[in-house]
């Protein structure tokens, strides 16, 4: 557990200043290509929980000290501390002696064991109160930054603190059953037989009861399912497209909500992504899942003319990069790495996809919008300011599922998501 821990506090030390935690667990693995699954996993589990917490615990951690700790490295072990006798069932006296035992190994952290020592020692003996104090803040208490928490509490005054809860919940493990190979009644049927339970939220979307690896699920390598999130899973049939329509989906990878596509109609697509490392992705999931008919190409959807040939589309797809505020149960990263600002340049980069798109979409087409956030700046006002300069522009109604103007917002068993239907009249 040591190693764990050290390397869980090194993992969360880079994310808080500035990297992705993806980015920065995908190169530990690289680079530690011996650690077994079970290591792996311990590791994963530390850091997601201490980033899904952060606020809670930072607020805890400055109750327990007398002064501010300047060492980094010491502050995220005992964070990883902290997050363990919280939240995990390990027992407190093996979390002690092993945060004791890591802060040995720190460079520069001279008598980092007695105040490690203290400092877990002393939460575990004040832990109601302090959790109490700690939760006297709002960070502390919603493990947000404040100015999300206050941007959610005026956009959302009914359900702010519900969307900010649902954020901070271990997500569901969802799944798309693949109509084209199977029904999704059968399937679900198989997954029972071999000890899985899962219930059907809705179209195609199977939640389990418990997540497994991806290995476990009967079918997974002959594309009977993928793993994908019930509110993404909406896209596709949203953007209803028929057999023998031209459709494009602009900002496509890893390819998930294509393949849905792919998987409900034999239309001709081509999925558009600028990212070159992302695109390889989509061709293997596609390939995985056997759909063929579509075109695969590297490109930026502001700039047509590289990829183009000017045929417009019955149906766009524009998943557009966003700030990723309603998927935060999944990257809890998300929230310590946004600024506030970060949302304009969203928004203008949001714009500008859009206005390009609209140019290939054809008389009578539909474009489907999406974004991955619960911030107005880039939905609802994105799609007003849209429809106010676009007069052949008409937003339709969803069906499906109820929205707030379109907004999706986070619960147990989904992400937040934001979808509007524009008609080109
Ligand atoms: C939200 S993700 C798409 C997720 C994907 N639709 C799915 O369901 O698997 C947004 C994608 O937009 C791509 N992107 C960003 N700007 C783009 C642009 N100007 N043109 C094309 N793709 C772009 C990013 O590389 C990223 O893969």
């Amino acid at each position: 557990m040591i190693k764990t821990q050290r390397v869980a506090a090194a993992t969360v030390g880079k994310v808080l200043a500035g990297a992705s935690l993806t980015a920065v667990l995908q190169d530990y693995w690289r680079t530690h290509a011996d650690l077994s699954g079970q290591q792996r996993g311990a590791i994963q589990d530390l850091s997601y929980g201490v980033l899904r917490f952060y606020g809670q615990l930072d607020a805890l951690l400055a109750l327990l000290l007398n002064k501010p700790l300047w060492d980094q490295n010491l502050r995220c072990l005992l964070l990883v501390g902290l997050y363990q006798l919280g939240y995990s069932k390990t027992s407190v006296h093996a979390v002690v002696d092993n945060a004791v035992s890591a802060s040995l190994g720190l460079k520069g952290s001279k008598g980092a064991q007695g105040l490690v020592n203290a400092i877990l020692r002393n939460f575990i003996r004040q832990r109601a109160t302090l959790l109490e104090r700690a939760a006297e803040s709002e960070v502390g208490r919603y493990s947000h930054p404040q100015w999300w928490i206050d941007k959610l509490r005026t956009q959302y005054p009914q359900s702010y603190q519900a969307v900010l809860e649902a954020s901070n919940q271990h997500p569901p493990m969802t799944l798309r059953v693949n109509r084209r190979k199977v029904c999704v009644s059968e399937y679900r049927k198989w997954l029972n037989q071999n000890g899985m339970n899962a219930q059907l939220l809705w179209n195609d979307a199977l939640e389990l009861a418990c997540p497994v690896p991806v290995e476990k699920l009967p079918g997974f390598a002959e594309g009977l399912v993928s793993v994908q999130d019930a509110g993404a899973q909406l896209a596709a049939p949203l953007l209803d497209a028929q057999d023998g329509m031209r459709v494009l989906d602009a900002c496509a990878a890893p390819g998930g909500k294509s393949a849905h596509l792919l998987e409900l109609a034999d239309v001709e697509l081509t999925a558009l992504d600028n990212d070159t490392t992302r695109i390889i992705r989509i061709t293997q999931n596609f390939s995985r899942l056997d759909l063929r008919s579509h075109r695969v190409v590297q490109g930026n959807a502001v700039q047509p003319a590289g990829w183009w040939d000017g045929r417009q589309f019955d149906r766009i797809l524009a998943d557009v990069p966003c700030s990723a505020s309603g998927v935060v149960c999944r990257h809890p990263d998300i929230k310590w790495l946004r600024r506030e600002s970060d949302l304009s340049r969203f928004a203008a980069q949001q714009r500008e996809i859009l206005d390009a798109l609209w140019q290939m979409l054809t008389r009578d087409g539909k474009l489907l919008y999406v974004t991955c956030s619960v911030f107005a700046e880039e939905n609802k006002r994105q799609v007003e300011e849209f429809l106010r300069h676009h007069p052949d522009a008409r937003l339709l109604p969803l069906s499906l599922v109820e929205t707030i103007d379109g907004q999706l917002l986070p619960n147990s068993h989904h992400d937040g998501f934001f979808y509007a239907l524009l008609h080109k009249a």
